[in-house]
């Protein structure tokens, strides 16, 4: 849910009040145009603390009497902590942690770019993030009421208050599509079945998205056994969704599309109880690109996109879909279910198939929720990428540093394709073993993508239950959003 903290952007000149926060810069200095009595109390307060301007590490103290401010905090900013964006983001939060309780925060960034300055704002509103949607007591995190309730104002001084707005203007929809992410996930899946998910895509033409939506007949009729084979075991109905944003003219889209398993019980090879509830995120990939969508299409991005998210529920009733069951895909191939938990890969094998076919994409890129075994192997720091095309797999790389939503290249080959040989039919849903489980699950997805750049991003470390960050408090992390956001604006936008 969205904070309750609202930004705005002051000159340098307006009167601070509140907490000041001063950014200090490599060597602990202070450098910004205090009247000198404070400057000299910050300065003697920095040498007690041992203050050497580590990033994100920070002192504080009490405003003289008769200031009009209540307390001064000074946060280690200059030395990276990371590359580019991510650096401002982790500062912003971090500034937002430290000011708890705090109505009013004025932070002194008259030294800072506009766009730096626009990420430190981007930070606070995502460390306040939190989905309490369901607490009827609103006493989480050992906070009272009242402050968990207060809206908080945080004023950015800078050098140039419209070119910082502009700035902002810019990232303040990709917070926006981070937090409908992190909804998404964190939203339990007795109320977010794939009808229910739809209804909140079809919110998404209120900024401009166009929405389509192929019910369970129309996904028969194009022949799409391989989804709803996983679809079949549950009473509701799956759907698979299509967003489109045109802010690029007439040139070809660039293609986004999601596993969005609303609940993946592992039907009648099912999953066992202990850890089972986390599979309400199942559907992590959809949701980065429904908050993408979001996103892009809030700040009106110049390029042709296309967000492809496959909906269903992987349940187990009588009608449940069984091992060893052969379902032919909408490409032709057959596929033999060896085993009904490798359900995504048969959810994206159709959605991918239908993006390339009927968009002819630039390339297409998908993320999934898709093998516990990337997390054994990069456990949740990275996702896992996978790819046909080696400068598709060097931009995310780049978007990755930059946003710190990283991922890690995997290898692909034949060795591991021919694992997936079927015995009965073209091909099986699981490898040999549990060797290299997340590589021959991306050699079954590339089995449906033809000549175009694809990459497969497997996120099942990074799109929730990841460690808290200082701009990440919650178990879902919207993981995907700010790392696609940065490939579309870096190389598919017309100037
Ligand atoms: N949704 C799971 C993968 C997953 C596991 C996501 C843990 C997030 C956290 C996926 O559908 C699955 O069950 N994969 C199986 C594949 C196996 C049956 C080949 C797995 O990883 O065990
Ligand atoms: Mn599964
Ligand atoms: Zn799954």
């Amino acid at each position: 849910m969205a904070s309750r903290n609202t930004i705005s952007f002051t000159s340098v000149d307006a009167q601070p009040s509140g907490v000041l926060v001063l950014i200090a810069g490599e060597g602990g200095a202070v450098t910004n145009g205090l009247p000198q009595d404070l400057k000299s109390l910050v300065e003697r307060a920095a040498s007690v603390a041992k203050f050497k301007g580590k990033a994100l590490s920070s002192f504080e103290l009490l405003a003289p009497a008769g200031s009009a401010l209540d307390r001064v905090l000074v946060v280690g900013g200059k030395a990276d902590t990371g590359s580019g964006e991510e650096h401002w983001l982790k500062l912003g939060g971090s500034i937002a942690a430290k000011t708890k309780g705090a109505d009013v925060v004025t932070i002194a960034a008259g030294t800072l770019a506009p766009a730096e300055a626009a990420s430190i704002a981007a930070g606070i509103l995502l460390r306040g993030y939190e989905f309490d949607r369901y607490k009827t007591k609103k006493k989480a995190n050992g906070d009272d009421e009242e402050a968990r309730d207060a809206a908080r104002e945080f004023r950015l001084s800078v050098a140039d208050a419209d070119a910082a707005k502009d700035a902002f203007a810019g990232i303040q929809p990709v917070v926006d599509g981070v937090v409908l992410a992190r909804d998404l996930v964190n939203e339990p899946a007795n109320v977010l079945g794939p009808v229910e998910y739809v209804a909140e895509i079809e919110k998404l033409s209120q900024v401009g998205v166009e929405v389509e939506i192929l019910d369970e007949a129309a996904m028969r009729d194009l022949g799409m056994h391989a989804l709803l084979g996983v679809a079949q075991g549950s009473p509701r109905p799956p759907r698979l969704a299509i967003m489109r944003w045109n802010g690029g003219g007439d040139e070809a889209p660039v293609a986004f599309v999601g596993k969005g398993v609303v609940f993946d019980t592992g039907g009648i090879s099912i999953k066992p109880a202990a850890g089972m509830e986390d599979m309400k995120g199942d559907m992590g990939g959809s949701a980065a690109v429904v908050g993408l969508m979001r996103a892009l299409a809030g700040r009106k991005a110049k390029a042709n996109v296309v967000g492809i998210v496959g909906l269903v529920e992987n349940a187990v009733d009588g009608m449940a879909q069984r091992p060893g069951d052969i379902v032919k895909a909408m490409s032709g191939t057959t596929i033999e279910v060896l085993n009904t938990d490798a359900e995504g890969r048969l959810v994206l094998a159709d959605a991918l198939w239908y993006c390339q076919d009927r968009f002819k994409p630039k390339f297409m890129v998908n993320l999934a929720t898709l093998t516990g075994a990337i997390i054994v192997a990069l456990g949740n720091h990275h996702a896992g990428l996978f790819s046909n095309n080696d400068e598709l797999s060097e931009r995310l790389t780049q978007a990755g540093k930059a946003t710190g939503e990283k991922v890690w290249r995997m290898p692909l080959g034949p060795e591991y394709d021919k694992q997936i040989e079927g015995k009965f039919a073209d091909i099986k849903n699981i490898g040999n073993g549990r060797a290299a489980g997340s590589i021959t699950a991306a050699q079954f997805l590339q089995r449906f993508v033809n000549d175009v750049p694809w990459a497969h991003l497997d996120i099942a470390g990074t799109a929730m239950g990841s460690p808290a960050n200082e701009y990440n408090q919650s178990w879902a992390s919207g993981y995907g959003v700010r790392l696609l956001n940065r490939l579309v604006e870096d190389h598919y936008e017309t100037k």
